[in-house]
Order: C-alpha cells, then structure tokens, then sequence
C-alpha cells in the first residue's frame, strides 16, 4: 500500500477513534468557532440541554443559551482572552426552561499560532448542587444567623467529654488537653485516622467552651466540589456570576459558635488560601459581593492524614496549618488502647439494648478474646458496628464468634466439630486431634504468631493476645518456650 494510503488509514482509524470518543463519555462538550457559532455538539452535552444537536448545530452560543451573556458565557470569553478557564461553576437556563449547574473547562483550540474556535467540557453538578442547597437551607433553618437563641428546633442531648469512653491514658491525656483547650478561643487542630471519634472530641470541646450556647456547624471538605464549598463556606449574592441566591456561608451561621472543617486536607489549595484570609482578617465577603461582613467564630479543623504527610503531599497549605493548630490533638488508633476494648463493648451494648429494645447482657469468652486480637482499621465505629450488627444477629443474651463480621473474627475455623477436632495449625496444615490436643495446639499456635509479631516482647505479645502479661508468661512456661531473657540494664 502507499505511504499516503497507509497515512489517510490511520486517519480515519484516528477519527472513528475520536468519534467513539465523544459519543461515549459522561461529560458534554461544545466546540464553537471564533465567532461564537457551534460547530461540534457531544451527545452528553444534548442529553444535558435536552436539546437536538440540529437545534445547536450553527447557531450561536447566545441563541441557544438565551440566559447567558457575553459576558457570563465561559466560551465567549475564552475566544476574547484566549486564556484557558479551569473549573469553573456556571449555571445556565436551557431553551426549555430548565436550570443546568455544571462545572467547565473551557479552553481556546489553536490551529499553530492560529485561534480557530473553544472547546468546553462541562461536567453536570445539578444534583449535588441541589442538595447542597437543600443543606444550606436546613441550616439557615436551624441556625437563623441574626438569631441563634430563638430557634425551636429541638436540641440533641450534648455530647460531653464524658461521652467520650475509654480510660487509656493516651486518650485520657487527649482528653485533658481538650478541656483545657476548650477555655480558650485558640483554633484547634483535630488528627487520627477514621472512626477515632473526631466529631466526638470536636463536639464535646465546642459543649465545653463559652459558645456552648451558640451554633456548632461541621463541614466535610472533601465532599463538594470546590466551586459548591466556596459559596457555603463564605456565602453567595443573588444575580452573581454563579447564578446563586442571596445566603450566608457557614462562617456567618456560626459567628457566636464553633465551625469544624472536617479533613481540611481535601480542601483545594485555592480554597485553603481563601479560608486562610478570612481566619486572618476575621472578615467574610460573600460570593459576588462587595460588603464585608466581620464574623466571629471559633475554629476546629481535622485530618485523618498526619498533618506533616498532607503537607508534604501538597494537600494541606502549611501556612493554614500552623495558623489553625495552636493546639494540636492526637486522638490514638483503637489498637493502641486495645484495654479500652472492654469498656467499649459494654457501652454499646448498653446503647444498642436501648435503641433495639434488646436485653444482651456480653460477649462469650472467645468472641471477647477476638475483639481484643482484631487490628481494627476502622477504629472507634468498627467496634460500634461489629456490636450492633452482633446484637441484631445473635437473638440471644449473649454474643459469640458467629455473631461477629467475618472482617473482624477473620476466615479462619470457629466451629469445631465434634470428634477427631479439625482445626488449622500453621499455614496450610490442617490438625487433626481429639479436642483438649487440638485447643492445646491451636493456643501454642497464636501465642508463637503474637510472640513472632511482636518480636519477642512478651508485653507487646500479651497485649495483642489481650492476655496479662503474667498469664502469658506462665503459658510460655507451660508451653516450653524458651523464657525470654531480660535486657540488661
Ligand atoms: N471514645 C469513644 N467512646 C464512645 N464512642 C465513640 C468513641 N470514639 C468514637 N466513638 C463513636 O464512633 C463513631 C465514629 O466517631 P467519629 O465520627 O467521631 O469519628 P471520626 O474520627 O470523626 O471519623 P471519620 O474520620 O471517619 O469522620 C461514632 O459513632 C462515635 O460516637
Ligand atoms: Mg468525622
């Protein structure tokens, strides 16, 4: 075939590409040329408009979109500036009547040195953008930001330092540190990992302080898109470039309160710089609008990531961290505090029989001694659940290992049948022994893994086991193991 064959080829295989391309991604895209006039018109984008790609298809941007404007549309002002805009929250009104909230990209398309037209990629936000509102006027429901004290919503009963279970001292410590906090207004930085109970000390800290009786409002960062987070954290104007409605952000709402900016670390950098502002200035201007209102409130954000890792991978603005953490809290992993297991467990047995109309009383021995040997990844609520889910599971007064998540008791054997005991030894091998020989073996076997794991500390090993160190030691005596020698001093 010749070069030029092979060339027009790969040309079309190129467009066919392309063309399948654009007909199957989720995202609408529009090309105009530099007057303004459609030339390409996605399949998402007509679903989006509910318009037919012959109603758009040559005509101008403005004819098709009446409610936009030279200036608010995003297309028309890439081809004047010819500068790319990136992420961008436009709200426009199709032919049809209906409100579309998406979110663009729109770039210029060069041709070399050449500008031949616009590409925009918007992405629909519609639905969360709605509920996003849905949200913010429950709030302002809740919080009337003029009067806070008036509202008659029922209040939730308080959650205190003392709901806060657990009698580790790393925890008790965290605890200290937060009530003594708690008498000042100083921003308050929040770590641990998920279900460490966070919201819980944020909470409690907010009930113990002088604005107790002022609003406590909470945001997740990472669960808008940036342009969403803006308008509420600092609030929107009606007739701005977003197509919004007049409403406070939450800085507003909670002036007199507590805001918790729950992982802070998923909040865009832009944003990040936006919010170090307004804690510097003690001012808020809303979006689209040139008054600026003074707010007052007492800040307290988290991370479930170390706060120096977010640094360093450019998810927290360094700046922003070290304003907001004159204090710093740690609140340690369940693992860590292993003893609190116990206490733990009655506590939520107590609020499940409540909740459930339930009357169950513990755990048997061995579904205690799992839950003390799981890792819990997910922390404080792991157990939380594995408890509830147990309860509603056992129909019984007591809770035993079938009752609790594979995830958490592990696929290894539980039931052991009557008989010859069949029961795992080390990896792949399978025992097979009358019982006391099985339960014997099976016990030498975790305490060897616990005491591998631990590298031969006894106290490490008899933690994990949730053994006292003393019973443990006397089992490795029994056991034969070689006893462990002192460090010498
Ligand atoms: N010490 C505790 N005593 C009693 N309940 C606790 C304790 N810590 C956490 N919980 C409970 O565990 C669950 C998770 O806690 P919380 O929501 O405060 O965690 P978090 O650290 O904010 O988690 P995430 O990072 O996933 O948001 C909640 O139901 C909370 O009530
Ligand atoms: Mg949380």
């Amino acid at each position: 075939m010749p070069a030029g064959g092979e060339g027009q080829m790969k040309d079309r295989i190129d467009q066919t590409i392309l063309k399948t391309i654009l007909a199957t991604v989720d995202e609408a895209i529009h090309v105009v040329d530099t007057e303004g006039f459609t030339v390409y018109y996605s399949p998402a984008a007509a679903r989006l408009d509910g318009l037919g790609s012959n109603e758009v298809i040559g005509r101008h941007i403005l004819q098709v979109y009446p409610s936009l404007s030279r200036e608010t549309s995003t297309l028309l002002l890439v081809l004047r500036t010819r500068q790319p805009i990136l992420d961008q929250q436009q709200t426009y009104v199709t032919r049809r009547g209906t409100a579309i909230h998406c979110i663009n990209t729109t770039v210029p398309i060069w041709d070399g040195e050449e500008l031949v037209g616009a590409l925009e990629v918007s992405r629909d936000i519609t639905p969360v953008k709605e509920l996003s509102e849905t949200i913010s006027h429950l709030r302002e429901e809740l919080y009337p930001a003029r009067a806070p004290e008036k509202s008659l919503v029922p209040r939730r009963p308080r959650i205190t330092f003392g709901d806060m279970v657990g009698r580790d001292p790393k925890l008790a410590a965290v605890k200290e540190a937060a009530t003594r906090a708690a008498g000042t207004t100083l921003p308050v930085f929040v770590h641990g990992e998920t279900g460490t109970g966070k919201e819980l000390l944020v909470q409690a800290i907010h009930n113990a302080s002088a604005r107790r009786n002022g609003p406590f409002l909470a945001q997740n960062c990472s669960a808008l898109p940036e342009a969403l987070l803006e308008g509420i954290f600092f609030g929107t104007t009606r007739g701005g470039f977003t197509g919004a409605t007049d409403r406070p952000g939450l800085f507003e709402l909670a002036s007199g309160g507590t805001l918790y900016l729950d992982e802070l670390n998923s909040m865009p950098p832009a944003l990040q710089s936006k919010l170090l502002r307004v804690v510097e200035s003690g001012e808020v201007r809303r979006l689209g609008d040139l008054k600026v209102r003074a707010v007052d409130v007492r800040l307290i954000a988290s991370s479930s990531l170390a706060a120096a890792r977010a640094i360093a991978e450019g998810q927290l603005r360094d700046d922003l961290y070290y304003r907001l953490s004159a204090v710093n809290l740690g609140l340690p992993p369940l693992r860590e505090r292993k003893g609190d297991v116990p206490l733990l467990v009655e506590h939520f047995l107590k609020q499940g029989n409540a909740r459930l109309g339930l009357a169950v009383r513990g755990c048997t021995p061995r579904a205690m001694d799992v839950l003390l040997r799981h890792d819990w990844p997910g922390n404080v609520r792991e157990l939380a659940n594995a408890i509830e889910g147990a309860m509603a599971l056992s129909g019984e007064p007591v809770i035993d290992l079938d009752h609790l998540p594979v995830a958490v008791r592990g696929p290894g054997p539980i039931a052991v049948p009557l008989g010859p005991a069949v029961i795992a030894g080390p990896p792949g091998q399978a025992i097979t022994a009358p019982l006391d020989v099985a339960v014997a073996a099976y016990e030498r076997h975790l305490i060897e893994a616990a005491m591998n794991e631990a590298g031969g500390n006894v106290s490490r090993a008899a933690a994990s086991l949730g053994l006292p160190r003393t019973t443990l030691q006397y089992k490795l005596q029994v056991l034969g193991f070689a006893s462990p020698r002192r460090k010498a001093q």
